[in-house]
């Protein structure tokens, strides 16, 4: 049985879904998580929906086992791909991120907006339903990051190849006017500061971490799941590659007990 006390179970491709996880620690403090990170997997972009819907049923069966009471799909690409099968096979709430199209389309002020994301995204079904409400009146650059999830998980952040690929999807970003850009990706956040040098200040960057987060709070207040605790949380992490990168991104993090490397 799961209580109050049970963690947040989270799940990601690889290492990209702690920039959700650090948005979930910071708005709910006293809660405990466990996360997966499939960087052997890494990264699910390029695979088949139902090679996607079958690794999210792995990712849910361990973090199952683990007796997590919510799951937060912390990938667009397993999201748009698998969600709506992991809430038909599993009682459990499920938290998913998208691009946030949406918030986007709300601040364009050029009505035009650039999304970079996952081609596994950016080809679903519900990415293509989400965003053609907002079609008929704002124009939509969409731009598949090939490569960037692998350098994340590699840990070549700040590498030459990676400005280089960068300034690639950026540039006709650019060129189209568009005044937002949203990350449709959890990994894309670790690229923000390298984006900032190639996009300037004009643009806004829209990620939905925040809005995962305060989304988690209210599925766990309605079905009256939140650790009422006072102490602080424990974070445990699991990785089915080497935990290098991993741990340089944890590095700063406060209660991080674990981060080990498990075949799953
Ligand atoms: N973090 C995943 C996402 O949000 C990366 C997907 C991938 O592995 O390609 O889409």
């Amino acid at each position: 049985m799961t209580s109050k006390n049970s963690s947040i179970g989270i799940f990601d491709s690889g290492v990209g879904g702690t920039s959700i996880w650090k948005e979930i620690k910071t708005l709910l403090p006293n809660e405990n998580t466990i996360y997966l990170s499939d960087s052997k997997n890494a990264p699910y972009g390029e695979k088949s929906k139902q090679n996607i819907i079958d690794l999210s049923i792995k990712n849910t069966d361990f973090l199952l086992h683990q007796n997590c009471k919510l799951i937060v799909v912390a990938c667009n690409t397993a999201t748009t791909n698998a969600i709506k099968v992991l809430r038909q096979k599993y009682k459990i709430p499920f938290i998913g991120i998208e691009p946030a199209i949406k918030p986007a389309a709300l601040k364009t002020k050029t009505n035009k907006i650039g999304i970079l994301a996952t081609k596994g995204t950016l080809n679903s079904e519900l990415f293509a339903q989400t965003s053609s409400t907002f079609r008929e009146h704002v124009i939509i650059k969409e731009t598949i990051g090939t490569g960037l999830v692998e350098l994340i998980e590699e840990g070549r952040i700040n590498s030459t190849e990676m400005t280089e690929l960068l300034n690639t999807y950026l540039q006709p970003m650019l060129e189209n006017e568009v005044d937002c850009l949203v990350l449709g990706c959890t990994h894309y956040p670790y690229l923000i500061p390298q984006i900032r040098k190639i996009i300037g200040d004009q643009i806004q960057i829209i990620d939905s971490g925040e809005a995962v987060a305060k989304q988690t709070k209210s599925i766990l207040e309605k079905h009256e799941l939140l650790n009422t605790n006072s102490k602080k949380g424990k974070h445990q992490f699991y990785v089915n590659k080497s935990k290098k990168t991993l741990e340089i991104l944890l590095n700063k993090y406060e209660n991080v007990i674990s981060v080990e490397e498990k075949e799953f």
